[in-house]
């Protein structure tokens, strides 16, 4: 049997002296100060939750509420597809998609990027775009299209693993990622 399924910088300047109550702003130039931010502050980001929390109960878990609805399974009696059968079913693999690209965008709060370098917040939003192309094409039902996207996904999630979790730095300690294997479908699909 073959199994086919497809597994800011927010812009808050964080000025490394303003004390943790400050406002920040996220306002365009010319707007009134702190428009865009509510009455939030620094302080009102929740971030207690780890990374890896973060990641194993909410960003996979919504991924593969993606990735559990899309793809083609070939056996001996045929082709079986993984797509929803029903609206409920889309709605709930939409939602998801839409979670995952909300959540990508928590990845950028702060304290959650362990360094400075702007990949992290590159690959965060490489995540939402992806994320918002899966949900688009539930809303649209295209099956393809939806497969496609979360392939999409998958790229993100090993982009960014590549360098924080498996360590494609020299003197960083390797890791595998937890990921699910997506094998290409073949050429005739
Ligand atoms: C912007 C970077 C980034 C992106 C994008 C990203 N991850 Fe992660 N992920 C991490 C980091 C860093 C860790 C290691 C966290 C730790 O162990 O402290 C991690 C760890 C994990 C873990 C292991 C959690 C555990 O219990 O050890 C899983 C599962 C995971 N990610 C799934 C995903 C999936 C699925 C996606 C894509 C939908 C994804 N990640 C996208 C950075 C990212």
């Amino acid at each position: 049997m073959i199994r086919l399924s497809a597994a800011l910088a927010l812009a808050l300047a964080i000025a490394a002296c303003s004390p943790n109550t400050e406002a920040v702003s996220t306002a365009p130039a010319g707007s009134t100060p702190g428009e865009g931010m509510g009455g939030a502050t620094l302080a009102d980001f929740k971030t207690d939750t780890v990374m890896k929390d973060l990641m194993a109960h909410v960003v996979d878990f919504n991924a593969f509420a993606v990735w559990h609805n899309q793809g083609w399974v070939i056996d001996e009696t045929g082709v079986h597809e993984l797509f929803p059968i029903d609206e409920a079913g889309w709605v709930a693999a939409e939602s998801a998609a839409f979670t995952l690209a909300e959540v990508s965008n928590t990845l950028l709060l702060p304290n959650r990027p362990p360094d400075d370098d702007r990949r992290w917040v590159d690959w965060a939003n490489q995540l939402y775009t992806a994320a918002k192309k899966a949900q688009a094409t539930a809303l649209a039902k295209d099956k393809q299209a939806f497969f496609d996207a979360g392939g999409e996904i998958y790229d993100a999630c090993v982009a960014c693993h590549n360098h924080y979790v498996q360590g494609d730095d020299p003197g960083k300690p390797a890791k595998l990622p937890p990921l699910p294997n997506r094998t290409p479908p073949p050429q005739n699909q």
